[in-house]
């Protein structure tokens, strides 16, 4: 939520700023603006809208420099205007700042700041940061940090700050709280940004900054602090992501292009992870088999798509493992007094490490004595870093605000804990889980297949997109996939979609059938139980309320009433999900398109959400 980049070099600042906000605007894109360090006034130019209204903006007068900040917004405090833009500014006009989170006491320091003679020019939190600065850079004489950390002492809140002085343009100075922020250290010069996407085509090597840390760079020095102003001893680390991954490689969107990478997400994730002996290898757990055995509970907590994968987390590892699995909402967990105790294994999913609610709950489940453990596709985010152990999903950087690949590598990590779970506590035989270890190698090729025959279904969807609902029906593992269907269609297509579990149906939603309502139901896979004769009475149910019915359903099935059926290839009934729901997210990528909408950035969403 909200981008933010900062960069002090040789080059032309605007540049990898630009460059930066691009990778960053999956963030927010309510609004963006960059300041530039020019000597004694700095350069200001921020529009409402996405960052192609600011490009436009710039003209050839944009000054040369070397240094500046750059800013993409998803609105908190006040609407989506220029003048609520980033970067603020100080009433000097020479010190810039650009904030992602919510100053909780921005009310009280803007009231005491006009007290002192300070004009405010916009209805943001952030803006008295910018004045608040502004009068400590003076007490301390000219030190950007010192004026910085004193700040962190006054501010409340999450927060990550990046702010720039024309009196001393090459100086960039950065902070966080509960929000990201990451160094880059490039040859000659350095960068600050939300998320490693923003400058990875200049540099692998990154510093990853601690809560309250004050980060100062110049083109050629990085010097960390902590709030006392005791110097930090930084930690880097390698970016193992690659450049190209972060363009849309000649996709028409970065979705589409995402749900193509899937087969390599997932093989990805996959790797390395049975042993010579027949053992899953799952040392990130950092877990002994005994610690396994006395597992009492095991509590999922995700937000938006990760939350389907822990239902998916649900059904596998309770049948698998037989370790009871409770499923929440990251952003219910910690208030409703969870019971929680050191048998508790606390699972927290996240795609981008940095969602508030989950880190939020994480920290609940901590303060209380779990253990958790983090499922996360971005390296050295805020998540995994305060969680006890992580298993990395190897889905590559995912820039469509709707989440795909992410979801289907989430999907894995659940499957191999639930393997490893249930091979250490004696469950499941070896022989049970080597076989299906190596149905889960066959999901790759199984995703390409469904990936080569799509162009029917993508003509198909286009015949729906004047509908204005989608219902989405699906049972046991199912129905996590009927959730995700439905979520999708939401994010992209602004469509009332709702995903039920079939057998409740009758109790409500089947009131919501009339005439031709599109109903997309997900066969459960046949083999393993028979919960598929009973999605075929749904089915019948809906279609004679004038239902049009799509059914998701494995090769060989015996399907009725269907208007359309959609094959998939046949998996073991607990690794359905990762085939079904690729269908889907190529139904709602389609209506998306169909409707004219944004599908990469679809409206009023960010991908990353750093406030509560
Ligand atoms: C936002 C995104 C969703 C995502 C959710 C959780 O709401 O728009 O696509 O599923 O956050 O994100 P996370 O990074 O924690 O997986």
């Amino acid at each position: 939520m909200c981008g933010i980049v900062g960069y002090s070099g040789p080059q032309s600042a605007a540049t990898p700023l630009i460059e930066g906000l691009r990778r960053l605007e999956y963030r927010g894109y309510d609004s963006a603006g960059i300041a530039l360090g020019v000597s004694g006034k700095l350069f200001v130019a921020k529009k409402a809208g996405k960052l192609a209204n600011l490009e436009n903006a710039l003209d050839s007068s944009l000054p040369i420099v070397h240094s500046g900040i750059g800013h993409t917004r998803w609105a908190t405090h006040g609407g989506p205007t220029d003048r609520n833009a980033h970067p603020h500014v100080d009433n000097d006009g020479k010190l810039a700042v650009i904030h992602n989170g919510i100053i909780e006491n921005y009310s009280e320091l803007r009231t005491k700041l006009e007290i002192r003679g300070h004009v405010f020019t916009s209805e943001t939190d952030t803006e008295s940061v910018a004045h608040l600065l502004s009068d400590l850079r003076k007490e301390h004489k000219g030190d950007l940090a010192a004026a910085m950390r004193d700040a962190v002492n006054v501010l409340r809140g999450s927060f990550t700050l990046v702010a720039i002085h024309a009196d001393n343009p090459d100086v960039v100075v950065g902070v966080r709280r509960n929000s990201p922020l990451v160094v880059g250290l490039g040859n000659g010069e350095n960068f600050m940004a939300s998320d490693v996407a923003a400058f990875i085509e200049y540099t692998k090597r990154a510093i990853e900054l601690g809560q309250d840390e004050i980060v100062t760079i110049t083109p050629t020095s990085v010097v960390i602090t902590d709030s006392d102003g005791k110097l930090v001893t930084p930690k880097e680390y390698e970016i193992s992501w690659d450049a190209a991954a972060a363009q849309k490689g000649g996709f028409t969107h970065f979705m589409l292009k995402e749900i193509f990478e899937q087969p390599k997400a997932v093989a990805d994730t996959l790797i390395g992870r049975l042993s010579d002996n027949g053992q899953i290898v799952l040392d990130e757990l950092r877990m002994t088999a005994e610690e396994i055995r006395s597992l009492k509970k095991i509590t999922v907590i995700a937000c938006g798509t990760a939350y389907h994968a822990g239902m998916v987390a649900k059904y596998a590892i309770e049948k698998w493992a037989k370790i009871p699995v409770e499923v929440e909402i990251a952003s219910e967990y910690r208030y409703r007094d969870p019971i929680i105790d050191p048998g508790t294994l606390v699972i927290a999913i996240s795609q981008s490490g940095e969602t508030m609610d989950t880190l939020m709950a994480v920290r609940h489940a901590k303060a209380a004595g779990a253990r958790v453990l983090a499922i996360c596709n971005t390296n050295s985010s805020t998540i995994p870093r305060e969680s006890d152990a992580v298993l990395y999903t190897h889905a590559g950087p995912e820039i469509a605000v709707a989440s795909t690949k992410a979801l289907l590598t989430q999907m894995i990590a659940v499957y191999l804990i639930g393997l490893h779970l249930a091979q250490a506590n004696g469950q499941l035989s070896d022989d049970q889980v080597q076989h299906l270890y190596r149905e889960l190698l066959e999901l790759p090729g199984k995703i390409e297949q469904i990936l080569e025959t799509v162009e029917p279904l993508r003509e198909l969807t286009r015949s729906f997109s004047e509908n204005n609902i989608v219902l989405f029906l699906g049972r046991n593992i199912g129905y996590p996939v009927a959730l995700e269907g439905a979520l999708k269609l939401k994010e992209l297509a602004y469509i009332h979609a709702e995903g039920f579990a079939g057998g409740e149906l009758k109790h409500g939603p089947i009131a919501l059938i009339d005439n031709g309502t599109p109903v997309i139901a997900i066969l459960p896979a046949g083999h393993e139980h028979a919960l598929d004769e009973k999605m075929l009475s749904n089915i019948q149910e809906v279609k004679a309320r004038g239902a049009r019915v799509i059914v998701i359903a494995e090769e060989g099935a015996h399907v009725e009433g269907a208007e359309h059926i959609i094959r998939i290839p046949i998996v073991p009934a607990l690794l359905q999900p990762v085939l079904a729901t690729v269908p889907l997210q190529v139904f709602a990528y389609e209506m998306a398109v169909a409707r004219g909408n944004d599908v990469d950035q679809p409206r009023n969403l960010a991908k990353s959400v750093t406030v509560e």
